[in-house]
């Protein structure tokens, strides 16, 4: 057997891909970290440059990634128990550090309990296999995560049992709320937190005064599903995101240790019996080796450290370094979507200007990511950047000043 007739469909699939205009960038590969020296926050080499890149394009918002305090965590843990679990956790998977990182993540987002995930990816899914039901029915956001959406798909939840609002339209949200089917009896309103390339913020407190009264209508209730993926760590006071800004809680909060974090994996948070029923009934949670005992370890100390004074001092920190991009951009005369978030998007509104602008910045030694046309409607075309805890002062001026260098 050969790959060859399979290969050909497979490279013409790709290239209509390519001629959509759909298609990802090749990859480029970081070859080298140069940690933070003489006033400039931490920097990248790409294989194929001499330049040193200075990223505005991570989630690692609270710059934990390369935290000793972190890296002796994992170390220890990878000395202590080795670096692979050898089985899903049902099967004598589940280490000491699986079971604290669920402890200590439920205690940090003020929820009962907590399943953790390889990833707030399986996490997602991990919530619809675990909820749905023929009597379910589904309203999202328009602009929710891939991985709400395809956690429907793999859910199987059919066309007539879910609904879809317009992004934070609360008039759309109470429509769908008036129209449901009848016959359904458990309604989930899931919605991100922080909307990953906008970061604005779902209005929770607005979504919770509009679900609450409805409760009693239904057999088993109208719960909200937020996945605060962007929100955890970054957002809020004390870092606790979407539910602090907004002063609302969501039934069931989903988030990753894989941003604001630095490290990896995702999680569930929600009531005990909730969490119970994820860890019999969720293919993504059941099927598959967990998170390494080096990846719960290192998380483990992020939230310690997140939960804690140097965690406020990163926080304060971030804040400032976002008010200086975002009142810098202003001063330039850019469009941004308001708000708080280290997410910073520049509306360009244009592709050709966003692709011109993406490679200027990388001609300067800055990495951001470009959001063209068809992956976005023609004129939301965006240039997102991510604000990041260990960013300078003199490497947001640095941005800006590449950016104000941009003439075309
Ligand atoms: C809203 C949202 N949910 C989930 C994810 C996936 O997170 P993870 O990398 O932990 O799977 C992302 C990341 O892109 C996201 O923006």
């Amino acid at each position: 057997m050969s790959l060859e007739k399979l290969n050909r469909s497979l490279v013409q699939e790709v290239e209509a891909l390519k001629a959509e205009g759909r298609a990802k960038a090749p990859e480029r590969i970081i070859v080298g970290y140069l940690p933070p020296r003489n006033g400039r926050g931490p920097r990248y080499q790409l294989r194929g440059s001499n330049l040193e890149f200075l990223r505005m394009n991570s989630n690692s918002y609270l710059s934990l990634s390369n935290h000793p305090e972190l890296i002796k965590a994992a170390d220890e843990a990878t000395h202590r128990f080795g670096v692979g679990p050898g089985a899903v956790r049902f099967i004598d998977g589940t280490f000491s550090y699986h079971a604290e990182l669920e402890e200590r993540i439920a205690r940090f987002v003020n929820k009962p309990a907590a399943k953790i995930f390889n990833s707030a990816y399986t996490a997602n899914l991990a919530v619809a296999l675990t909820i749905n039901n023929a009597g379910t029915y589904w309203i999202g956001d328009e602009l929710n995560h891939n991985c709400i959406i395809r956690a429907m798909r793999i859910s199987n939840v059919p066309r007539e049992n879910r609904a879809i609002y317009k992004h934070n339209n609360m008039e759309e949200l109470k429509n769908c709320l008036n129209n449901i089917p009848p016959g359904m009896e458990r309604i989930v309103v899931i919605f991100d937190g922080i909307f990953s390339m906008r970061g604005d913020c779902a209005p929770l407190n607005e979504i919770v005064k509009l679900t609450e009264p409805l409760t009693e209508r239904f057999k088993e209730g109208v719960i909200t599903v937020v996945d605060d993926s962007h929100g955890i760590g970054a957002y809020g006071d004390s870092g606790r995101g979407t539910e602090e800004f907004t002063g609302a809680k969501a039934d069931v909060l989903v988030g990753t240790f894989g941003k604001a974090f630095g490290v990896n994996g995702g999680f569930i948070a929600g009531s005990e019996e909730l969490i119970e029923a994820v860890r019999q009934k969720a293919d993504t949670y059941i099927y598959t080796n967990p998170l390494s005992v080096a990846d719960c370890a290192a998380a483990i100390k992020a939230i310690e450290i997140a939960g804690g004074a140097e965690g406020r001092e990163r926080l304060r920190h971030l804040k400032a370094r976002t008010g200086q991009f975002r009142n810098g951009l202003a001063a330039l005369g850019r469009e941004s979507i308001p708000g708080p978030h280290p997410v910073v998007p520049l509306l360009v509104r244009d592709t050709a200007r966003t692709r011109q602008l993406v490679q200027h910045l990388f001609q300067k030694g800055i990495l951001v990511i470009g959001l063209t046309f068809p992956v976005v409607p023609r004129g939301d075309e965006t240039i997102r950047f991510q604000i990041n805890a260990a960013h300078t002062e003199s490497d947001i001026d640095e941005v800006l000043e590449a950016l104000s260098g941009f003439k075309a």
